[in-house]
């Protein structure tokens, strides 16, 4: 196609190839940055000892495989797919799709009659093939000193037993599971019990209020419900037993009731004896699974079988439950781990994200698991006791590839180098970043302090509905730009539009889609196909719509700019504004709420809600905290709004539409950018709040 042949005419011409490869990386970022004419021209290169042992070592390399991945996806795919254990395999066509909404239903299959099992393909096939004693999980507690490890062996009788008792316990192929843990060895054996036996598991992180947690469970009505009684984060006890509690209470009574819940005793939180019990309902894990069989055979599944639902939120106010199928997911998570990460056999990888979100599903769990890799799973806050934790933690367990948020490299940046430097840090190779852009000054500080200016940063692009990365550097290929993401993965082909959807070529900016499927992209809406149709295929037919803003530079890297709709970052977590303010709104003093995201120094963005409260009700600061515990007990504590403005009422056009366009510009102080105000029902309300916003 036109585009594909572009991108790939482009990069071969880069002039910066020949001579900038294996180059050393420059290392001093203040001195670096002055020197800039733009960050675009800050190139830091692999060095050359890297890209010699790099899975893919040069930029030729690179467009080699790219190259056949877009003009030969059939075959790129299916090469990979091979790697995999497939019981049976997949029909004549590796990947059908339809991707444009004028010719019909959006439909993606990949490797449609294959036959396979994910969870077989982490654990059995690595154990076959001879690595049965390899450590595959080294989990570290809350509480330094506190840890524990399972080997491939190991952990494949931990999942054979819950997968017996889950089938025991009637859970049949397709059946809906909620896992509702914290990051203990459990959650990744859940979810691989649950895909060992085809039921589709759904985490709900478990930062989620009881209301979200039912709301979820409302939506998916699963059988059994797996969760633990408590967790120490950090020095505070979270009682989780109590929020499933509620939320079973409250979704028994919009007529979803569950049977079973399993609760797992984490006797470090919480003795089991201070657990509220439901006699009859709740189980303790610790009293049935050690009684089950340690062997369950597979249920073997079609490659479009469902895999798991995972809940995000949109632009309404409904979250949307991503449903993601086997095969695909299986080959594209293993895929991107492999390249992004230059991963090899005797790598230590941590991802400090949560299984509870997109990341620890893709790069906690499945893609890390299925390339036989070691993987840590930390249960406790990355600041705990201290800021140099996580580094303690990299020196303990040798790790070599350090995966993790932008908005932690921020945090711990504004604390004192030492904190870093007191650890030996040897162990480090790859460093990544996912979540949000990061923004050039922390991308040196992470590279620079952390990485010692040796190791490269994967800033790793993608979604829940993208299943894994689709822009993002392979380490040793590419000389990297702090900031930018670079270059699509493998038969990704990224395109940039404008408001109209035309494609715009070279060097611009506009709204970034993608063109055609990919392995891992999710197939539905759970319930809701046509939501799935309308809001990622409906704006710019023909393309997949990602909701950022993207820019493509002169040397064709990719930048990420941020969401263009109503969602809103939070320390890397999607959060819709629509969410907050139904939440908001449900108090019974609040009339109206908007909600807009402003640049917040450590979470990316922070959240501003304009309030106008019910006739005659003054505000104070007790009403400002109860609208704040609101919203953390209807979503969670991550969507606690950062600042309140009370709004004697909201800029509106004359149809009563709020214009969140200005609301952004009062909130981040930009006054003389209000643009035209003129189209407002009442224009006198964006004075009135600009006062407000002073006093
Ligand atoms: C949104 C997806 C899948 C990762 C965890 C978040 C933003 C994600 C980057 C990055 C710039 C990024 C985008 C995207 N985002 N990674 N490397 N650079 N922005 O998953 O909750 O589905 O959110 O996160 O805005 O649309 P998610």
């Amino acid at each position: 196609s036109m585009t594909t042949s572009n991108h790939l005419r482009h990069v071969e011409s880069l002039s910066i190839l020949p001579s900038g490869a294996g180059k050393i990386p420059r290392l001093n970022a203040v001195i670096l940055g002055e020197a800039l004419a733009s960050e675009e021209d800050d190139l830091v290169f692999p060095s050359q000892e890297f890209s010699q042992n790099a899975l893919v070592s040069s930029p030729q390399k690179y467009l080699e495989m790219y190259r056949r991945s877009v003009e030969d996806p059939a075959g790129f795919w299916s090469d990979i797919a091979s790697e995999f254990y497939w019981k049976g395999k997949w029909g004549k066509q590796v990947c059908s799709e339809n991707f444009d909404v004028r010719k019909g239903r959006i439909n993606i299959e990949w490797f449609k009659g294959g036959i396979t099992n994910i969870c077989y393909n982490c654990l059995d096939r690595n154990i076959e093939s001879g690595n049965g004693d390899k450590i595959a999980l080294l989990w570290e507690g809350n509480e330094p000193g506190c840890d524990g490890s399972l080997t491939y062996n190991q952990l494949l009788e931990k999942v054979c037993q819950l997968a017996n008792y889950l089938k025991d316990a009637g859970v049949r192929k397709g059946d809906a599971v909620v896992i509702y843990l914290p990051m203990l060895m459990e959650l990744p054996i859940a979810m691989l019990a649950c895909a060992r036996i085809g039921a589709v598991h759904s985490v709900v992180f478990a930062g989620f209020s009881a209301e979200s947690l039912s709301q979820r469970i409302v939506d998916c009505k699963p059988k059994v419900i797996l969760t633990c009684n408590a967790v120490m984060r950090g020095p505070k006890l979270i009682n989780l037993k109590h929020i499933v509690d509620a939320a079973l209470a409250e979704s028994t009574q919009k007529g979803v009731a569950i049977d079973i819940c399993l609760t797992y005793g984490n006797d470090l939180a919480m003795k089991r004896e201070d657990t509220k019990w439901h006699e009859g309902r709740d189980i303790w894990w610790q009293d049935v699974i050690p009684k089950c069989g340690t062997t369950c055979p597979v249920e073997w599944v079609d490659a479009e079988d469902p895999l798991f639902l995972l809940y995000t939120s949109g632009s309404t106010g409904k979250p949307k439950g991503v449903l993601h199928t086997t095969g695909g997911y299986m080959v594209y998570t293993a895929t991107t781990f492999k390249y992004a990460f230059d991963y090899k056999p005797i790598d230590v990888y941590w991802c400090t994200a949560d299984c509870g979100w997109i990341t620890g599903h893709s790069y906690v769990t499945y893609g890390p698991l299925l390339n036989g890799a070691t993987v840590v799973v930390y249960e406790g806050a990355p600041n705990y006791p201290n800021a140099g934790r996580c580094w303690e933690i990299v020196d303990k367990f040798k790790v070599s590839i350090f995966y993790t948020a932008p908005t932690l490299v921020r945090s711990l940046m504004r604390e004192a180098d030492e904190h870093v430097t007191r650890y030996s840090r040897k162990s480090l190779r790859v460093l990544g970043s996912v979540g949000e852009p990061i923004n050039p000054s922390a991308w040196r500080w992470f590279f620079n302090v952390v990485g010692d200016s040796r190791c490269p940063i994967s800033d790793t692009w993608w979604q829940t509905e993208t299943g894994g990365f689709l822009i993002t550097p392979l380490p040793g290929a590419w000389p990297l730009k702090p900031g930018s993401a670079t270059f699509p993965f493998f038969g990704v082909q990224p395109v940039i539009v404008d408001e109209k959807g035309s494609e715009i070529e070279g060097e611009c900016s506009g709204y970034l889609c993608v063109r055609s499927s990919w392995p891992g992209a999710f197939r539905t809406l759970y319930g809701d196909h046509e939501r799935y149709e309308t809001a990622y295929f409906g704006a710019f037919p023909g393309y997949y719509f990602s909701g950022d803003g993207c820019s493509r530079d002169k040397d064709g890297y990719y930048w990420l700019t941020g969401r263009v709709d109503d969602v809103i970052n939070v320390s890397g977590h999607r959060i819709g504004t629509a969410e907050v303010e139904s939440a908001l709104v449900s108090h019974p003093q609040c009339a109206e709420a908007a909600v807009v995201g402003v640049e917040h120094e450590v979470k990316g963005q922070g959240i501003y809600a304009f309030v106008t409260l019910v006739e005659g009700v003054p505000y104070s600061e007790d009403l400002r905290k109860s609208l704040v515990t609101t919203v953390r007990t209807q979503i969670g504590a991550f969507a606690a709004p950062d600042r309140i403005h009370w709004a004697p009422g909201l800029p509106k056009t004359r149809s009563g539409k709020i214009m969140r366009r200005i609301l952004r510009k009062i909130a981040s102080r930009q006054l003389d950018e209000l643009g035209d105000t003129s189209t407002l029902a009442d224009p006198g309300v964006v004075d009135q709040l600009i006062t407000l916003a002073d006093a």
